[in-house]
């Protein structure tokens, strides 16, 4: 019978023959020098953008609490996705990602998508935005107006994988700012809107704002703002608003990133079938589950304070620093509160300002506004209208 040889045992490491030298160089001067172009020309762009205002709300100066909103809605493309677009094409820039004559794709419910669209045209390369189909019309207009392209699906839940889909069938590149917004932003300083915010509320009678509320799409402003006031070790509190049917309020409620909802939220840019991961929750200090009545109620009530119209995720922050202004005030607490006002309400005239949209989803803004009445009048807010929102 034959036995066989038994396996040869290892070589001993010691007598192992060195690797051969290997050396591969994938320099490529002329993308380098279109890298080089591409960076310059969103440098330059920044630097011909002025800073966003900080408005104060009106509120009497005797209650000892302060109003302010973070204009986003004055940068060149209408709202705060700016400063990320612009975040995101240096980031993928830098890193190799974004190629000449590739296309960038994003999966978007419309303000990144309309912001990295002008960014895309700035550098010369196409692009495409993956959205929902109940996305506003007006800003499918501003994407293509921006030279951008737009690819809808039925499913809001599906924006993802249609996106990596169609860069792969491209040979483009999926910015995926669900993923990455939170890592591509500076969140230490260099102009970032904590900083900023910072800046401009110095010569107030509150520089150091109690709280700063935010709403979250990636949950990358607020990762932003939450990551900032930390490494300055401020006092102020990031709370985040979460409108109806948003898996941000519950996966941090119950520290479950899993979380998911079932249906797709009614305010446009923020409110997440599921927890991103570009969300940061355990920078988060507070959140509030806003119903979207008060949402709405709370930007047509703006529009009568400030004479300004704002999207609806403006009112969904809005409410909740509503609420901590009489919250403070009911407490004596003397501070100030700074909100956000996301992007212009001239986007959704068919939507929260169409009475007859509202009605057709059965939203009724009515107790909300009476709410908001009593409180611009007496700074109380009353109670929170139970089962509004689950
Ligand atoms: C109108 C609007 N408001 C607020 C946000 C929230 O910003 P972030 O994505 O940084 O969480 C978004 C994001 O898409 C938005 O479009």
């Amino acid at each position: 019978m034959h036995t066989p040889e038994p396996a040869p045992s290892p070589r001993p490491l010691h007598a192992a023959q060195p690797a051969a030298e290997q050396d591969i160089d994938r320099s490529d001067p002329a993308y380098r020098l279109w890298l080089s172009e591409a960076v310059a020309k969103v440098h330059a762009d920044a630097n011909r953008s002025a800073d966003t205002h900080l408005l104060s709300i009106p509120l009497p100066r005797e209650w000892g609490v302060d109003l302010y909103l973070k204009d986003e809605s004055t940068h060149p493309t209408g709202s705060l996705k700016h400063r990320l677009a612009r975040s995101l094409f240096l980031y993928a820039l830098c890193n190799g990602w974004i190629r000449p004559n590739r296309p960038v794709i994003e999966a978007s419910s419309g303000s990144t998508a309309v912001s990295e669209a002008y960014f895309a045209r700035l550098i010369g390369v196409p692009f495409v935005a993956v959205m929902a189909r109940g996305t506003v019309r007006a800003k499918v207009e501003l994407i293509e107006f921006q030279g951008g392209t737009c690819h809808l699906v039925d499913d809001p839940s599906e924006v993802y994988q249609a996106a990596a889909r169609l860069a792969e069938e491209t040979g483009g590149h999926y910015m995926d700012q669900f993923t990455y917004a939170e890592r591509a932003t500076d969140w230490r300083g260099n102009n970032n809107i904590a900083e900023s915010i910072f800046r401009q509320m110095a010569a107030e009678r509150y520089p150091v704002p109690r709280w700063i509320v935010a709403t979250a799409g990636t949950g990358g402003t607020s990762a932003t703002l939450a990551r900032y006031v930390r490494y300055a070790q401020a006092t102020t509190g990031i709370c985040v608003a979460d409108p109806e049917n948003s898996a941000f309020f519950p996966g941090w409620r119950d520290g479950d990133p899993t979380a998911t909802t079932a249906k797709a939220s009614r305010i446009e840019g923020i409110g997440r079938q599921r927890v991103e991961p570009s969300f940061v929750p355990g920078a988060i200090d507070r959140m509030m589950l806003v119903p979207d009545a008060a949402s709405v109620a709370s930007i047509r009530v703006l529009e009568g304070l400030l004479g300004r119209r704002a999207g609806a995720s403006t009112g969904t922050g809005l409410w909740a620093a509503f609420r901590i202004v009489a919250e403070m005030r009911e407490r004596g607490e003397q501070g100030s509160v700074v909100g956000l006002l996301c992007d212009p309400g001239e986007r959704y005239v068919e939507k929260y300002y169409s009475d007859a949209w509202l009605a057709g989803q059965g939203i009724d803004i009515g107790p909300y506004a009476k709410q908001l009445e009593g409180f611009l009048r007496t700074g109380r807010l009353g109670e929170p209208v139970s089962g509004a929102a689950d």
